[in-house]
């Protein structure tokens, strides 16, 4: 999502910092900063935009010295500001810290140090670590007073810290995001992300969690946490190509963020569980609950894959609140005259936030008295700036022009929002809730074990790229799935393909069945399987090729079908999470055989900013 760089040793660290940033840009950035101390005081430059601004900024500014931490931010809480921007300092600006992840307990951090004065300029989660440090430094030096900090901070970190009073080291720590050390002749860089220091360097420390570093222009040692044990790092040397390191080590931007969802998932899961497993809390809504209890319907607007996960929301919302759901094109919706009211709750869901007809359907909702929710992936972009409330996915950058990873957290944030509907509607205990969630907690070790082990889908795909027409068959929940695997297929393959529901195929798409059309069932163990294996022998009846996606352990479908794709069992409600993986893959695997280019398929758009 971000990215971190800092700098120990005898150069100037100013433009080893930003050439740093630049190689780092790739992960999103909407503002960027740097902090160099200069001999007397610790210099803080940050901008909004491009690392270009921050650069030109610097030339102006020339913070001359030889120790430097610096990052390009992605916004997660708090709109991308120069306020906001890292590096983030304390009280008296002789802290500077920056860092990747999310801190989720700083908000009664943030409380306890405001009541002893410590004064905030941003809304990050970043900034209570700065004043953390300088609270503890008034007993401790620096290495103590972080590891104080660190033992009370609950989420996921990559830190990098400097001090004015020490100024002769760079703190590390790890925690959940990565971070190296690099180390040079005679200097030594810390990062994020290798990318960020390969220009200088190949040998490097990869921090594991729970590890802190101190780093000097003489050396470095590693130490764990919790029982302060020396820990033995090797000298790694990382072999240099520069696309493989943005892509993570896949041929494609797609498929990294396909092989990314079992930690998107858990970053949009990320603070709302709570009391154990039981309670679902959303930041958003806290102080609103006299309005939500109003409400007597709920209305989804989106496009493309957002309005599919918008139906997985209507089913599980449903199900689990027993109120009224409508989900609609944002692009018909806001050309209607809906009925809306005051007792509407209106969510948006969007991953770039930016999205036209979503931003302009939510207006008209706004306009005529709904609660407006938003759920976007890009911090304050339009949509999330304009509704009441609303959450974030947390997913990182969604590069691929075709949505993946995004997907498969907006259906884990409307799945938890449902569950938080249904505790506040009283419709559910926290015994209930637990065990419901207990089974969306699995999901991602779930989507883990298949992408693991999955090898079926290339061979399916080598059978069947040379298609000219695909159809998708799916029902209940798994409908949606059925919609987005087509999408997928089309927007990438340029191969026609149509979802529907499986039983409406009767109703005319049955007559395109012949021994030539794939037709792929979503048919895994639900409250359906049944009526879908009866479509399936309809299918079979018209000598229709049929690939299936079932639950392990299903072994009759083998004995009905060509192709059986398994997947992981989970409850009902959450199998979209899992069956929509295999559809991403098959697009992917067949549109590479296809010869184009996966990530920016002909004529689309990642941001749709125009009606
Ligand atoms: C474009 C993208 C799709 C996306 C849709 C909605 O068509 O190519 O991947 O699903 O816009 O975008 P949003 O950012 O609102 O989710």
């Amino acid at each position: 999502m971000c990215g971190i760089i800092g700098y120990i040793g005898k150069k100037e660290a100013s433009p080893i910092l930003i050439s740093g940033l630049r190689r780092l840009e790739y992960r999103g950035y909407d503002s960027a900063g740097v902090s160099v101390w200069n001999g007397r005081d610790l210099v803080n430059v940050k901008r909004t935009g491009r690392i270009s601004v921050l650069s030109d900024a610097i030339d102006e500014k020339r913070p001359v010295g030889s120790l430097g931490i610096a990052h390009t931010r992605w916004a997660t809480h708090g709109a991308p500001s120069e306020e906001n921007a890292h590096p983030h300092s304390d009280c008296s600006g002789k802290v500077a810290v920056v860092h990747n992840g999310i801190i989720e307990n700083f908000v009664s951090l943030k409380k306890s140090l405001l009541s002893e004065g410590h004064k905030f300029i941003s809304e990050t989660d970043t900034e209570v670590i700065a004043h953390m440090i300088e609270k503890y430094m008034k007993v401790e030096d620096f290495e103590s007073a972080v590891v104080s900090t660190l033992k009370l901070l609950e989420g996921a970190y990559g830190l990098v810290a400097i001090s004015a009073d020490e100024p002769d080291k760079i703190i590390v720590a790890k925690k959940g995001s990565p971070l190296v050390i690099g180390i040079g002749d005679g200097e030594y860089f810390v990062a994020s992300d290798t990318s960020a220091i390969l220009d200088h360097t190949k040998n490097v420390i990869y921090l594991d969690d729970g590890e802190v570093g101190v780093v000097e222009s003489g050396g470095y040692r590693v130490f764990n946490l919790h029982d302060n044990s020396v820990a033995d790092k090797m000298i790694e040397e990382v072999s240099a190509n520069m696309d493989a390191i943005e892509k993570g080590g896949f041929d494609t931007f797609m498929l990294k963020e396909i092989f990314e969802q079992p930690e998107s998932i858990v970053n949009a899961m990320r603070g709302h569980i709570t009391e154990g497993g039981s309670v679902v809390k959303f930041g958003g809504l806290e102080g609103h609950e006299k309005r939500l209890s109003e409400i007597n319907r709920v209305i989804i607007v989106a496009c493309g894959t957002s309005f599919h996960a918008g139906l997985v929301a209507r089913w599980m919302m449903e199900e689990l609140v027993k109120i009224p759901v409508e989900v609609e094109y944002a692009s018909e919706f806001r050309y209607r005259n809906p009925i809306v009211d005051e007792n509407c709750f209106v969510i948006a869901i969007s991953q770039s936030g930016e999205t036209a007809d979503t931003l302009a359907a939510l207006k008209l909702a706004k306009e005529r008295g709904a609660f407006t929710y938003g759920v976007c992936n890009v911090v304050g972009s339009s949509i999330a700036r304009a509704v009441d409330a609303g959450a974030y996915l947390h997913a990182g950058p969604e590069i691929s022009v075709a949505s993946t990873k995004a997907f498969t957290s907006q259906i884990t944030v409307l799945a938890l929002l449902s569950v938080y509907f249904a505790q506040q509607f009283g419709k559910i205990n926290k015994n209930e809730a637990h065990k419901i969630l207990s089974h969306l907690e699995q999901i991602p070790n779930k989507v883990k074990e298949y992408l693991e082990n999955v090898k079926d889908v290339e061979e399916i795909a080598k059978e069947f790229y040379n298609a000219t027409n695909i159809l998708y068959l799916g029902r209940g929940a798994n409908f949606p799935v059925a919609l987005e695997g087509a999408l997928k297929m089309k927007e990438l393959s340029y191969i026609h393909a149509e979802g529907c529901p499986a039983a409406e195929m009767k109703h005319g798409p049955i007559a395109l069945i012949d021994k030539e059309m794939p037709v792929i069932f979503i048919a895994t163990k639900d409250s359906t399987y049944d009526k879908i294996v009866s479509n399936i022998q309809e299918v079979k009846a018209r000598g229709g090729r049929v690939i299936a996606i079932a639950t392990v352990g299903d072994n009759y479908l083998e004995t009905l079908v060509e192709h059986v794709i398994y997947v992981p069992e989970t409850i009902e409600i959450f199998s979209p999470l899992l069956n929509v993986i295999p559809m991403q893959l098959l697009a992917y695997y067949i549109t590479t055989m296809k010869g184009h280019d996966v990530d920016k398929p002909r004529n689309l758009a990642k941001s749709v900013t125009v009606e």
